[in-house]
């Protein structure tokens, strides 16, 4: 079976739904900031300021390509994961990518309290939001086979992903 793989801007409830599709339809959860976490015993926050972005975009490539030889996952990837297109290839080996898009009012609403994500942690939130989203939105594009509005609440969410999954040929 294939995976299932998420993707969208910090913010669009990409671990909310992943928790929700893996008890849902049974399959197992990867979440890429947590196995990259994992994998370096370090926080998220810790890796921007010990060891830069770029060693943490080096090490979403590398998670990306072990991932892909997995099946039968839900894989909820980082806002920036599948932006590079080796990262795109490598987990559409294995998957079917959901792209769960919401505005950027939504991202700045729902991350109104957030410290967790360093890219955001700036004076110029909402500048800062405008442009990544700018750029993004067409790459998030260009990686998803599906687009969902996930502005719908997240059971919406999950059971528009399932039909979509299971109708298709890739379900149980
Ligand atoms: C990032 C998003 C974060 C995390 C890191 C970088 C990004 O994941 O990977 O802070 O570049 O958009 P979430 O989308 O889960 O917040």
């Amino acid at each position: 079976m294939e995976n299932i793989v998420l993707c969208g801007f910090m913010g669009s409830g990409k671990s909310t739904i992943g928790k929700m599709l893996s008890n849902t339809l049974d399959m197992p959860l990867i979440d890429t900031d947590e196995y990259i976490e994992k994998k370096l015993n370090m926080s998220i926050p810790q890796i921007f300021a010990e060891k830069g972005e770029n060693f943490f975009r080096q090490t979403e490539l590398e998670v990306c390509r072990e991932l892909s030889a997995l099946s039968g996952y839900i894989i909820s990837t980082g806002g920036g994961t599948l932006l590079k297109s080796e990262n795109v290839s490598a987990v559409k080996q294995g998957g079917t990518v959901f792209f769960l898009n919401v505005s950027e009012e939504a991202v700045l609403y729902r991350l109104r309290n957030d410290t967790s994500r360093p890219l955001l942690q700036r004076e110029d939130k909402k500048d800062a939001v405008h442009k990544l989203m700018t750029e993004r939105l067409p790459l998030y594009k260009r990686a998803a086979d599906f687009i969902i509005d996930a502005e719908q609440t997240p059971k919406k969410v999950c059971e528009q992903i399932t039909e979509l999954f299971c109708g298709g040929t890739n379900g149980r």
